[in-house]
């Protein structure tokens, strides 16, 4: 399988180190400041704060149309998409976007044809430090978390898990995911409060420090939640949902405070930028649910 990575960021060069080492046939697409970097220092990849850096040898490109992909995969921010799709519209093959989405498949599918589109999310995480990509070091609680694949419409197609089985032989938990759309609805309800009280604090750790700001941040996400499909997913989301609100706030004030959260650090624009376009797609599918009650 010939895949593009459309993205060299945090999650496209996580993919692509992955894949590459694993002996798929693998492309990332850069471009700017960091295509310079990526052609004149190669990929550096680093496992956590302290792992040492190596350089992976993937090959870089600046356009898709420099070859025949069987899968593309779409790893920029989500208000980042459209000139992708624009660029994509002319270039064969599947793509699956792999990024906080709340808007369902219709914006996709406008551009590219109904049956090239899959949703997935990732399972990887990290930051950019310089020029090098550090992404988070493998726990037993990161092993347990997969990466969702799913066709917009629910349906379970060869070529879904063939996307799958292509993770998995790199190493990476991934599993197919018949609501693909409510799970991506979902995971925006609980990350736009977390993200937007993070980046109102200054940090997790600072936000931890804040059990006011949490508990309105965990409020937030609670009424988010109830608005979503029923039963949740992932199911893991449903705790938010059930356990008392006085309960969350030390937990989350834990979870702020450890190393998994370290990736809610940044002030980049970009993540403001992320976040600005799906707290919009929330409140755009809150606005259309309610009219469909009142008609
Ligand atoms: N990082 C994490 O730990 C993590 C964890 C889970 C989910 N996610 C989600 O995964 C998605 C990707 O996140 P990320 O952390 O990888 O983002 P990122 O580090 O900001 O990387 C996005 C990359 O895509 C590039 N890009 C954007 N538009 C492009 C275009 N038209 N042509 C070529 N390159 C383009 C950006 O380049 P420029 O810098 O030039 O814009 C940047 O290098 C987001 O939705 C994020 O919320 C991230």
């Amino acid at each position: 399988m010939k895949v593009l990575i459309y993205g060299a960021g945090v999650i496209g060069s996580r993919y692509a180190s992955g894949l590459f080492d694993a002996g798929v046939d693998v492309t990332l697409l850069a471009r700017g400041a960091r295509l310079d970097v990526l052609r004149n220092r190669g990929l550096l990849m680093a496992e956590g704060d302290d792992g040492p850096i190596r350089s992976v040898p993937v090959p870089i490109v600046d356009s898709p149309t420099y070859g025949n992909w069987d899968l593309i995969l779409v790893a920029v921010r989500s208000h980042q998409i459209a000139a992708v799709l624009e660029s994509l519209a002319g270039v064969g093959g599947d793509v699956m976007f792999l990024q906080n989405w709340a808007a369902g498949p219709e914006p996709l599918h406008e551009i590219l044809d109904r049956d090239r589109v899959l949703l997935g999310f990732p399972n990887q995480g990290g930051v950019m430090d310089g020029d090098v990509v550090r992404y988070r070091r493998a726990s037993a609680a990161t092993r347990l978390v997969s990466m969702p694949i799913g066709e917009p419409d629910g349906q379970t197609t060869p070529r879904q898990e063939r996307v799958v089985a292509l993770f998995r032989s790199a190493g990476f938990a991934a599993k197919a995911e018949p609501r693909m759309d409510a799970w991506l609805r979902t995971h925006a309800a609980f990350e736009v409060p977390l993200g937007l009280a993070v980046h109102a604090a200054g940090g997790p750790d600072a936000l931890a420090e804040r059990p006011t700001a949490v508990r309105a941040m965990v409020d937030e996400i609670r009424l988010n939640l109830a608005a979503m499909p029923n039963p949740t997913v992932p199911g893991p989301f449903r705790i938010l949902r059930i356990v008392p609100a006085a309960l969350l706030v030390p937990l989350f004030r834990r979870f702020l405070r450890s190393s998994v959260a370290a990736p809610l650090h940044t002030d980049s624009p970009a993540v403001a930028g992320e976040l600005e376009l799906i707290a919009d797609q929330l409140r755009a599918s809150a606005v259309i649910r309610a009219a469909k009650l009142v008609t």
